[in-house]
């Protein structure tokens, strides 16, 4: 099997490039591999040089992890955001549709508008608060138009352990400050890349293998749901039971691993609404996502949020 993998440096893209390689060849781009000898282009801002490149690839897969993520600087980066996020993935399943391939890609949360407290489903009506989230279901809706062989992942709160992420944040604010205040009326699923990896390619392979046609939306996202506050706390008392366990071993002679000294206590947490920390963009409040067509497509069971966040912890503390 021949995938064309874009993006190949984001968050899911490094953990995609591990967990493709074994279902065939992969040729991983980013958005300067134009520069490289092959010339193959990798810059969704190019929309003729990725026709290009599909066109003198001819993968089987073509798996699109590239994206404008930066949700605040979308607000005022309106046409790079839908050229990034609508216009490219259009070009790169008209492409796909022209050669028989298939189309993988990612979508968000974030094409809701957070009401309620029910977890989406993928039939459920879209309406996005943001110029991320309608550049995002503008991709959507010119995949679905192009008539390519498509998968398309919602996903929600991408974390991994190579990189910045939320949980390296609040350990630091947590070694440097007595008290914090995380946003508590935002609720969803921290889903780990090394897990959006490793099912995509699980699906990829049930795809090629299935009779019937599976293309479609599918919601993908770790099990269980937390607010931005309940994901803090939890990380937050696993960094100090590893620090308390650290001073033990090294107490008894042990050496201990290297866990940032936690400076807040446990109640100096504090629960805050969105209200209180405004944002250019405007987020969803109920991001939980239904996820049980994707498990019962691909026979796959989505772990609880908390087992990849302590997993993570685990690699970086
Ligand atoms: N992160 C989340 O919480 C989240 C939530 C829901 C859905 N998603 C979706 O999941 C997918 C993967 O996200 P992620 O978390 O892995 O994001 P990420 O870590 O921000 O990675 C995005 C990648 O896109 C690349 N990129 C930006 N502009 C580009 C361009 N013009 N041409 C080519 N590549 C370009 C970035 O490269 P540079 O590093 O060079 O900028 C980066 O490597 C995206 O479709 C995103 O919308 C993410």
């Amino acid at each position: 099997m021949k995938i064309l993998l874009l993006g190949k440096n984001g968050q899911v893209g490094w953990e995609l490039q591990r967990a493709l390689s074994v279902l065939g060849e992969v040729t991983a781009l980013d958005r300067h591999s134009g520069t490289e000898p092959q010339g193959h282009c990798g810059d969704l801002n190019d929309l003729a040089g990725l026709a290009r490149t599909v066109q003198a690839l001819r993968p089987d897969v073509i798996v699109n992890a590239a994206a404008h993520t930066a949700v605040d600087k979308a607000e005022s980066e309106h046409e790079l955001a839908r050229r990034l996020n609508a216009e490219a993935p259009t070009v790169l399943a008209q492409e796909a549709a022209q050669l028989g391939a298939l189309l993988v890609h990612y979508s968000t949360d974030y094409v809701f508008n957070g009401s309620g407290d029910t977890p989406w489903q993928e039939t459920d009506a879209t309406s996005p608060l943001s110029v991320y989230g309608q550049t995002k279901r503008a991709g959507e809706q010119g995949i679905a138009a192009s008539g390519a062989r498509h998968l398309i992942f919602r996903t929600s709160w991408v974390y991994a352990a190579r990189g910045g992420n939320f949980a390296k944040t609040m350990l630091r604010l947590a070694s440097e400050r007595e008290a914090l205040s995380v946003i508590s009326d935002q609720i969803g699923a921290p889903t780990g890349a090394e897990l959006l990896a490793d099912a995509t390619a699980q699906a990829i392979r049930v795809f090629k293998g299935a009779g019937p046609d599976l293309s479609g939306i599918y919601h993908l996202s770790a099990s269980g749901s937390t607010s931005w506050h309940g994901y803090a706390q939890f990380v937050i008392e696993r960094a100090r039971a590893k620090q308390a366990q650290g001073s033990t071993a090294s107490k008894a002679g042990q050496v201990s691993q290297a866990v940032p000294p936690i400076k807040v206590a446990p109640d100096a947490i504090h629960a805050i609404p969105t209200s209180a920390y405004p944002t250019p963009a405007q987020r969803p409040l109920n991001s939980r996502l239904n996820t049980q067509k994707f498990q019962t497509t691909f026979g796959l069971t989505l772990p609880h949020w908390q087992q990849g966040v302590a997993r993570m912890l685990d690699e970086i503390l």
